[in-house]
């Protein structure tokens, strides 16, 4: 269990330090510490979640038995007929008001009787899947039912009607759900983006919604999609990892996490930085939990998946524009509007457009605290990201004054991935400390130093101090964090 870091509250705080550069990193310049030998221990690394049913694989999770798949596809045909049986025969308009249970045994009770007509004999199991099948199908997303109750299932992606893929431990799986054809994916499609009230067809190819459970759902249509429509579904967890999750997952260590408590409570700016799917998401949410309850919080989000645990918080989430091209509410709309909502810190889910620059001027103007995630994969990368937003915006700013608005407006980059192994790794803590020159100046606080690669190609290694003391050490000291020095040196804590 992680032991948060004790505050001790001053009874007269001085007024915080100002971060801008020049402020706290000039007055607390970086000190290089001589680095214990005892380094931490590497946590264990994260255990793969088990999979339900152990099958028959090659070892790249590719392979599917062809007998089994033989099996399926006949079920799948079978399945198909009675469904159009059952559209049939089943009083729709009743279907809303019937219990599960009513509804199964209606389902059960035509598929019987469609199977005799057919002269189809199943053994009790494939029955029993069949029926299962149907009632997904009649009231669920079909064949993306058992996935989306797989709670091992972290993605799911579909390349067409015959492949589907799921995310288990951080690995790619081909699965043996297959939908009949195109026109059933389509119509898997069809009723959840018309649920939410927007429509995908040629002339509006790619949809963004939200499933009824909460997970992040995104399609795109023939023609744009070549080979058949694409899906890809982030699941909604409704039990988002905490730090101390993290840490027993290996993610970070202990002493990254008093850091980061020192670092979030005292208001700094934070990037999270990472690839696609690598944990901003999950890694943002870990970090708002050591925000306090009496802070007044605004989230913005294209798709809402951010989960809060304070008790202030207004989320707010962008809207694509209608059918007529109007009604657009973008991030950047809302950013701006959030400013006028008294907010003592704003999160914006992911910036990837022209809301950079009003994010930046927040984070400057009054709203320090504030944190957001990137798509790059380093420190460096994501400023330099950040620099390519700005002038994608089409604000005439030279690169210096871009450079410098960067540099005080963000306080620490916070780097993370996912490995080839699967497992996600804070890779580096990275703090922003000024300007010299042209040229914008970090420091990195702790890193992830890889050793070798394990058993099952796991990737072995450890958590290390870079042996710099963190140039927000005054203002940690100021709000309380006195932090043992030996964080920074790799002693414990
Ligand atoms: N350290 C971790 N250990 C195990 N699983 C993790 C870890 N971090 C994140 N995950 C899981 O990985 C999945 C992806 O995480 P998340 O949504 O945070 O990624 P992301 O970087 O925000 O992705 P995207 O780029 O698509 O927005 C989630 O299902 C999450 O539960
Ligand atoms: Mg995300």
């Amino acid at each position: 269990m992680f032991r948060r870091f004790d505050k001790k509250d001053k009874p007269a705080a001085p007024p915080a330090p100002s971060l801008v550069p020049g402020g706290d990193a000039a007055a607390q310049p970086a000190t290089p510490l001589k680095a214990k030998t005892a380094a931490p221990e590497a946590p264990p690394l994260a255990p793969a979640p088990a999979k339900p049913k152990p099958e028959k694989k090659k070892s790249n999770g590719l392979y599917i038995d062809p007998k089994e798949e033989k099996r399926l596809a006949r079920l799948l045909d079978i399945r198909m007929s009675l469904h159009k049986r059952l559209l049939e025969t089943l009083n729709l308009s009743a279907l809303d008001r019937a219990s599960d249970e009513e509804l199964r045994r209606e389902v059960s009770a035509i598929s019987r009787e469609g199977l005799r007509e057919m002269g189809i004999v199943l053994n009790a199991v494939d029955q029993e899947q069949v029926i299962q099948d149907l009632m997904d199908e009649v009231t669920g997303l079909g064949p993306l039912e058992p996935l989306l109750k797989d709670p091992t299932v972290n993605d799911i992606l579909v390349n067409g009607s015959q492949q589907v893929f799921v995310e288990r431990g951080g690995k790619l799986e081909l699965t043996t759900v297959k939908f009949k054809d195109e026109r059933h994916l389509l119509r898997v499609i069809d009723k959840i983006v018309s649920a939410v009230g927007r429509r995908v067809d040629e002339s509006s190819p790619y949809v963004d919604a939200r499933l009824a459970d909460g997970s992040r759902f995104n399609a795109m249509v023939p023609p744009c999609a070549v080979d058949g429509s694409l899906v890809s579904i982030r699941k909604f967890t409704k039990e988002k990892l905490s730090i101390d999750q993290l840490i027993e997952f290996g993610a970070f260590n202990e002493a990254m996490a008093t850091y980061l408590q020192a670092a979030v409570s005292t208001r700094l700016n934070i990037i999270v930085s990472g690839g696609t799917g690598s944990g901003k998401t999950t890694t943002l949410n870990a970090l708002s939990s050591f925000i306090d309850d009496s802070e007044r919080i605004v989230t913005i989000e294209d798709t809402a998946e951010l989960q809060l645990q304070q008790v202030h918080v207004g989320r707010m989430e962008s809207r694509p524009p209608n059918v007529e091209g109007k009604g657009e509410v973008s991030q950047r709309d809302l950013l701006r509007n959030a400013l006028r909502m008294r907010p003592d810190r704003i999160i914006v889910g992911e910036t990837r457009g022209d809301e950079v620059i009003d994010m930046l001027q927040a984070m400057n103007t009054g709203h320090d605290g504030s944190m957001t995630t990137i798509h790059a994969n380093s420190a460096r990368d994501a400023v330099a990201r950040l620099e390519n937003m700005i002038a994608m915006t089409g604000v005439e700013l030279p690169l210096k004054a871009s450079r410098a608005q960067i540099a005080s407006a963000v306080n620490l980059i916070v780097q993370i991935s996912r490995l080839q192994d699967g497992s996600r790794r804070m890779l580096s803590i990275t703090e922003v400390t000024g300007m010299e020159g042209d040229i914008i100046q970090m420091q990195e606080i702790f890193k992830f130093q890889r050793t070798g690669i394990g058993e099952g190609g796991k990737i072995e290694g450890k958590f290390v101090p870079c042996g710099l003391r963190s140039a927000y050490t005054e203002r940690f000291k100021q709000w309380g964090y006195d932090l043992p020095a030996d964080i920074y040196a790799g002693g414990d804590l």
